[in-house]
């Protein structure tokens, strides 16, 4: 679509309903202001749809699977349905099983401990800890970061090209990074690793918010993502994909649900058999309504149009990168270049600014939430600010730093489908302000964070 012609249309520029969009929070300066959400990539609000559709069932809530009454079958078929529904959303192929997680952090531990003996796992270190580290019972080769996608595709193929072509591999990859933004050749990744003999497992925490995830056009083996990136935050997440690894591991969590039957053995012990439906790794009550506000999710994005969604979307990216072009204090981050096609997943530093300090800022003096840090991928962030591990910071609490010493760490910015103009506005006001006249209050570390100094 072209520049004009998202202009044009009214269903580009409005943002879908989502909760929170009236909320003030106080300023350190005096009064109240609307809260601007830019922590999209962290945690994205519900959708006012995925609310309503779990308010309307909430008082049909009811026990799953075996329960004999009305509601639990009515909850049952529900639970069934949304994952009839998610596989819609990925376009999954006969077969693909859709198992219901926590996130996507629990998607691909489930996956690693699935792994068929002597597995060998391919993963980039520019990954999110959730691709980064569950693989801790295989052979794992740590890809260097790429300068772009083709360079991405030839890393992979000279690794996989090393290895016994006759054992199981798997490569794991991100479709968006958390911490740029940019697009990964996804496609291009899996052909390689099928040319290989490997199978390629797809984190779509970031991508699957922002664009459509077709595991049968993208050729991927699984794909994992969280419901409370997709703006459905009710505790659920999804591991998709082919049911032979699965159905051959053991239970990821052993228990009731998982069990088809459970007989106590002459010398004492006791014979399980395990389901071979994605019950086997659902073991436990599952959490019915986190499945349905997914569902309900995955449903309102299809029908918004990811077309029209991401051409918002970049029509905000470009407001955000238009608007700070001639603030030469202010440098992006990115492994592919300022110009890789990307998700509103933005991260930058301040020059002269500790990032803690500039987003404790944002917050107190235009009520604009971000996020400072290294945002669980610390040898990427890393990598991009040139820093050592001295950097280090624990995920969602960045090293402590003196208000204007020199920043370790970095800011992201980020949105989607909820974002209102007037946000992503505030915020280029914001930075510019800020970077031209300095913090209007004064602010101390405390706990490693920095806050508003309110003892005056
Ligand atoms: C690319 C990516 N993968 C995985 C995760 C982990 O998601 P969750 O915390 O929902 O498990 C995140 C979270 O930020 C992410 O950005």
């Amino acid at each position: 679509m072209s520049v004009s012609a998202v202009a044009a249309d009214p269903t580009v520029r409005a943002p879908l309903p989502v909760l929170g969009r009236d909320v003030t929070v106080p300023l350190v300066t005096g009064g109240e202001v609307t809260y601007a959400a830019l922590d999209y990539a962290a945690s994205a609000p519900a959708l006012q749809r995925v609310w309503d559709d779990v308010a309307a069932y909430a008082p049909y809530y009811g026990s799953v699977h075996r329960g004999a009454g009305y509601l639990s079958q009515l909850s049952t078929d529900l639970f069934e349905n949304a994952r009839r529904t998610v596989a819609e959303f990925l376009d999954c192929r006969t077969g693909d099983q859709v198992v219901f997680t926590r996130s996507t952090t629990d998607s691909l531990n489930l996956l690693a401990a699935a792994l068929p003996d002597g597995c060998e796992v391919f993963v980039f270190e520019t990954e999110h800890h959730a691709s980064l580290l569950p693989w801790r019972d295989a052979r794992v080769t740590y890809l260097d970061a790429p300068a772009g996608p083709r360079q991405a595709v030839e890393t992979l193929e000279r690794a996989l090209a090393d290895r016994d072509p006759h054992g199981p591999a798997l490569v794991c990859v991100t479709g968006a990074s958390n911490v740029t933004g940019e697009l990964w050749p996804v496609r291009e990744l899996a052909a390689a690793a099928h040319a290989h003999g490997a199978r390629i497992v797809l984190d779509a925490a970031q991508l699957a918010p922002h664009h459509p995830v077709s595991v049968s056009a993208l050729d991927v083996d699984w794909v994992a993502f969280s419901g409370h990136k997709l703006y459905a935050p009710f505790g659920s997440g999804v591991l998709a994909g082919r049911a032979d690894w699965l159905r051959a591991a053991e239970p990821y969590l052993a228990g009731g649900g998982a069990s088809r039957t459970v007989t106590r053995r002459a010398d004492g012990g006791v014979d399980v058999e395990w389901h071979d439906s994605a019950a086997r790794h659902e073991a436990g009550s599952p959490n019915v309504i986190g499945a349905y506000a997914l569902a309900s999710a995955c449903r309102a994005l299809t029908e918004a149009g990811f077309e029209a969604l991401a051409a918002r979307e970049e029509r905000l990216i470009r407001t955000v990168r238009e608007g700070l072009a001639d603030v030469p204090e202010v440098r992006f981050l990115s492994l592919f270049g300022d110009d890789a096609p990307r998700v509103g997943v933005l991260s930058f530093v301040v020059e002269g600014w500790n990032s803690s300090h500039f987003a404790a800022a944002l917050s107190a003096e235009y009520g604009i939430g971000v996020r400072d840090g290294l945002f669980c991928a610390h040898p990427l962030v890393r990598r991009l600010l040139g820093s050592g591990p001295g950097a280090q910071g624990e995920c969602g609490a960045p090293e402590a730093a003196a208000p204007g010493e020199k920043s370790l760490n970095a800011i992201r910015v980020s949105f989607g489908a909820g974002t209102p103009d007037e946000h992503v506005e505030r915020f280029v006001r914001a930075v510019r302000e800020l970077v031209r006249n300095g913090a209007r209050w004064t602010y101390h570390t405390v706990d490693g964070r920095c806050v508003p100094d309110t003892s005056a």
